[in-house]
């Protein structure tokens, strides 16, 4: 099956990829097949996907390429996977294979999939290839690009992993019908976000195309997905190792960050925020943030506010949460140095900048609702 041309966005840099978007890649056999350069493939999946879409990988992969070795593994659905437990089960499950260097993991789900796919990646052998599936609206608009990798421990999300850029991105946005509407309003908020940080035309163009997308609607669907990733593929291209501009990607995540680890990693289906939840709230409280420094006015909160709500996100610190529990959280994030927070806050929407030292009082204010 061969689709009609899907959309692509290309990032640079020392290590290139394209990303590709469109509908039916996942059974574009040649496709998939052409980022294979040995014979051994392990298709990593989650509980939720692997019954919807691994067999049609599995078997397009074949197809093209019946000398392959495909093995496959299935972690349990949700963030409580993206752990040094199932990392290990993904490394066995390549020795099992008998992967060698010119292995390649296909990453196949969401943003928990991918993170670990692609720190397995990163580690096996010292680096064999990944390509990245993302099946979900944020896996596609955000993780999936940029090479960021990681799994988390008790101690705070992310903090073990590496920086493995993906040999390809193949966004099938056939796979997003299969996705329950939490998941779609998480993934925007991803995309809200971009808007935030750097593109005051494509927050205007959410605000306008909000109806079609939140009813799934292909074409809107795909514009969203194309400009996000030419956002990031811009960003990660000048800074893959986030030493500068691309910790503005991470609007809202210090806070968001916190609220995930001290909720615990829990199931996207029980009560807890899942994470594009989070950096929704984040979002808001580093805008009230600003403002509180004096660096933004109240009237960008509420512009965001507004638009966060009008997607359905929640917007405000969910209870039970004390705010110096967060702020510790906050203390053990990658983006401080030397021991100071430092955040990424904005001037308005579409104008974020990184504040180094930000002081802690009004961080605790903020968390209390001041
Ligand atoms: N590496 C990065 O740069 C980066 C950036 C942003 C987020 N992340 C990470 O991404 C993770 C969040 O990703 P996520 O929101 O995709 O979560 P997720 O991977 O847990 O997916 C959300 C839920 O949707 C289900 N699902 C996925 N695709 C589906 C489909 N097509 N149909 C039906 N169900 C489907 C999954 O099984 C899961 O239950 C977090 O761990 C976060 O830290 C990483």
């Amino acid at each position: 099956m061969n689709p009609a041309s899907p959309r692509t966005v290309d990032v640079g840099g020392d290590h290139p990829y394209t990303i590709a978007i469109g509908p039916e890649l996942l059974s574009d056999g040649a496709r998939l097949a052409a980022h294979v350069r040995g014979r051994h493939v392990l298709v990593l999946s989650d509980s939720s996907v692997a019954p919807l879409y691994a067999t049609r990988v599995r078997e397009a992969l074949r197809r093209q390429r019946q000398d392959l070795l495909v093995g496959e593994l299935v972690i349990p659905a949700g963030e409580s996977s993206k752990t040094l437990e199932s990392f290990g089960a993904a490394v066995t499950a390549l020795a099992e294979l008998g992967a060698t260097r010119d292995a390649c993991v296909f990453a196949l789900g969401g943003g928990v999939v991918g993170d670990l796919a692609g720190f397995a990646a990163a580690c096996w052998m010292r680096g064999v290839d990944c390509v990245q599936l993302p099946t979900t609206l944020l896996a596609m608009v955000d993780s999936s690009v940029g090479g960021k990798t990681a799994v988390d421990i008790p101690q705070g999300k992310n903090l073990v992993g590496a920086f493995h850029p993906p040999r390809a991105v193949i966004a099938d946005t056939d796979s997003l019908h299969s996705l329950p509407a939490r998941e779609l309003r998480a993934g925007l908020a991803e995309v809200i976000k971009y808007g935030a940080i750097r593109d005051p035309l494509f927050f205007e163009w959410l605000k306008a195309e909000r109806g079609a997308l939140l009813a799934g609607e292909a074409a809107a669907l795909a514009q969203a997905i194309a400009r996000s990733c030419e956002h990031k593929a811009e960003i990660v291209e000048r800074d893959p190792l986030e030493k500068g501009e691309r910790a503005l990607l991470n609007l809202g995540h210090t806070f968001g960050h916190a609220i995930e680890t001290e909720q615990g990693y829990g199931a996207p289906h029980n009560a807890n925020l899942n994470h594009g939840e989070a950096v929704a709230v984040g979002m808001v409280l580093a805008a009230r943030l600003s403002a509180k420094l004096g660096m933004a006015g109240d009237a960008d909160t509420e512009a965001l506010r507004g638009l966060l709500d009008a997607y359905g996100l929640p917007t405000a610190l969910p209870a039970g949460l004390a705010p110096e529990a967060l702020l510790a959280r906050m203390r053990l994030d990658k983006k401080n140095v030397a021991g100071r927070l430092r955040l990424v806050l904005w001037r308005g929407i579409g104008k974020a900048e990184v504040v180094p030292d930000v002081d802690e009082s009004a961080v605790l204010d903020v968390l209390r609702g001041g």
